[in-house]
């Protein structure tokens, strides 16, 4: 099947898709966005995706459809595409509307709302069983990383540059401190308690963040503190993984050249992953 999009409120094939040159998106990166994994036809964390695009477009205010809305566009996308029946992934962002050329945005804009579905990209199973790799860089981003903004000029360049160096991501370090990932969450494991940075204005706070301090660590008994990492904290870690929508639960056991968590999947992280797992896998 020939895959459609959405675009405000139609359902249309790709190519019919258009959009003004002068929608802010496009020349500002005035916009907002989520990305909403699809197991088995049923999108996870629905409803908590969707708040936080209506907090990030409240954030720099941007018109947005109310949540119920929202949820019901997203469904009855969804429901038109191939990502019904089987594992996907929806893009979704909400642009600021068009207007000619200007910093300050005029008031009363409408807001462009847009999705497409597409393969949910599930990483090679090596990834979760060996470990990857992760480069340390500086945080070079603004300093309202809480908003899930289509502006990703830093991250993109972080994440190249971990394609270039072979790694899977770039976690980013401010003032000596972990914040997190060009596009994912970061833990420590120390003596069995889950570390990881508090969700201030500097990082994302993310949905697979999130469902592993809520949902999977008090299921297997573990304790979770929000604290500052500091480098050389990270970096003696008895096991350190990442989170994300499509990067899920997934080991680190090398940071720039050191091999960390002696090179080997730790047991809590490994725990973890596997109920993320069932979890998303059994909704
Ligand atoms: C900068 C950043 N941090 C964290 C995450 C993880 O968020 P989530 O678990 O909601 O996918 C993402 C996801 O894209 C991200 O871009």
């Amino acid at each position: 099947m020939k895959q459609k999009v959405y675009l405000n409120g139609e359902i249309i094939p790709r190519e019919k898709a258009t959009i003004d040159i002068e929608d802010r998106g496009y020349q500002f990166a005035d916009g907002v966005y989520e990305v909403i994994a699809i197991y088995q036809g049923k999108p996870f964390k629905l409803t908590e995706h969707l708040e936080r695009l209506v907090f990030s477009a409240a954030e720099l205010e941007i018109e947005c459809p109310p949540l119920e809305k929202l949820e019901q566009e997203c469904q009855r996308y969804l429901a038109s595409t191939d990502y019904s029946q089987q594992n996907g992934k929806i893009y979704l962002q909400l642009t600021r509307g068009v207007c000619s050329r200007t910093h300050a945005y005029p008031d009363g804009l409408e807001s462009v709302l847009v999705m497409k579905a597409g393969p949910l990209g599930e990483k090679p199973e090596s990834y979760f069983k060996e470990g990857v790799k992760i480069i340390i860089r500086p945080d070079e981003r603004w300093s309202r990383c809480y908003v899930k903004s289509i502006a990703l000029l830093p991250n993109i360049m972080a994440k190249k540059e971990a394609k270039r160096e072979a790694a899977y991501e770039t976690v980013m370090e401010r003032d000596g401190f972990i914040t997190e990932g060009s596009s994912a969450n970061v833990f420590i494991v120390e003596k069995g308690t889950l570390i990881t940075p508090p969700a201030t204005n500097y990082i994302l706070k993310g949905i697979t963040r999130q469902t592993v301090i809520e949902d999977i660590a008090p299921q297997k008994g573990l304790e979770v503190k929000e604290e500052s990492i500091a480098l050389t904290r990270f970096l003696a870690a008895d096991e350190i993984f990442l989170t994300g929508t499509t990067t899920e639960v997934m080991p680190v056991i090398q940071v720039n050249d050191k091999e960390v968590a002696k090179g080997q999947v730790g047991d809590v992280t490994q725990t973890l992953y596997q109920a993320y797992r069932q979890l998303t896998r059994s909704q």
